[in-house]
């Protein structure tokens, strides 16, 4: 393994975290262990040449290999049920109600492979199944595009269905020919649309957001990128709307303009 100076580190965290969010200040060890293969691979004998490279050429593919390695991808379908309950139970009848034009905005910020928005789009063909004249698309980004091809790919492993129920299994999954792979079907494949977008950047959607989901993201960013974050999302979001957050993150409740609900769930009101 290659050892980092603090030097260069203090350049590496600083460009990722001025360009990302990403806070990877106690991240050292991790850097060191995950780069260090993929470095040696590039051609580079040191961890200061790598970084000189990088921060002078800023090349969108090398950037983004360097973000792949460095940040968790990890998710699975049904992530985190209690607020998939809250959806059904709570947000989609209000919305129902309230949503004239039946065009319902819906975003999972920070999609990875694509297991919550499908599982987003799962619960809106059960709901919304048998009423017509809905549109119930999802949008769902990342800064990754090496998450968003496997997410666009939808092919998954039986692990990551373990929380599905089993009727859902053979109505929104193909059973692919290789055992314990499974598809997503394309009728909620079809309501996803994917999109490269790194969250640090201004939000300049068509229309706001009645939900946006925005789980196990914001865990990696420091507490002021954490509130401008929130604050954008507030601006994007339509009154009476909701911002759903991972269960192990928190929003400081004197400076979100969020109303609190519920642990890891939010309202504009
Ligand atoms: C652990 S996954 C969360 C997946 C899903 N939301 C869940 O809760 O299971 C975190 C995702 O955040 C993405 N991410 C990290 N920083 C980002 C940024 N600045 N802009 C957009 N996406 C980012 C990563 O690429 C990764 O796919």
């Amino acid at each position: 393994m290659l050892t980092i100076t603090d030097g260069d580190f203090l350049r590496l965290i600083n460009f990722v975290k001025a360009n990302y969010g990403i806070d990877l200040s106690k991240k050292k060890q991790l850097i060191m262990g995950r780069l260090s293969g993929t470095i040696m691979s590039m051609g580079f004998e040191s961890f200061k040449d790598y970084v000189d490279y990088l921060l002078k050429n800023k090349k969108p593919e090398d950037l983004e290999l360097m973000l792949n390695k460095l940040t968790t991808n990890y998710t699975y379908f049904m992530r985190e049920e209690a607020h998939f309950k809250f959806f059904t139970e709570t947000i989609l009848p209000y919305l129902e109600k309230t949503k004239k034009n039946k065009v319902l905005s819906i975003w999972s910020a920070g999609c990875s492979s694509g297991e919550e928005p499908y599982t987003i789009s799962m619960l809106l063909k059960e709901y919304f199944g048998s009423k017509p004249g809905w549109d119930t698309r999802v949008l769902a980004t990342d800064i990754s595009r090496n998450a968003l091809g496997a997410a666009q790919h939808a092919v998954y492993d039986e692990s990551s269905l373990k929380e599905v129920p089993p009727t859902w299994k053979t109505k929104y999954f193909v059973k692919t020919p290789e055992p314990g792979i499974y598809e997503v079907a394309p009728l909620i494949k079809n309501n996803v649309i994917f999109r490269t977008f790194n969250l640090m950047e201004p939000i300049h959607f068509k229309l706001k957001f009645d939900v946006i989901f925005c789980r196990n993201v914001m865990i990696y960013f420091d507490q002021a990128t954490k509130e401008a974050l929130v604050k954008r999302f507030y601006q994007a979001t339509n009154p009476g709307g909701y911002l759903l957050i991972g269960h192990s993150e928190s929003l400081n409740k004197e400076n979100t303009p969020y109303k609190y609900l519920m642990p890891a769930t939010y309202r504009k009101e």
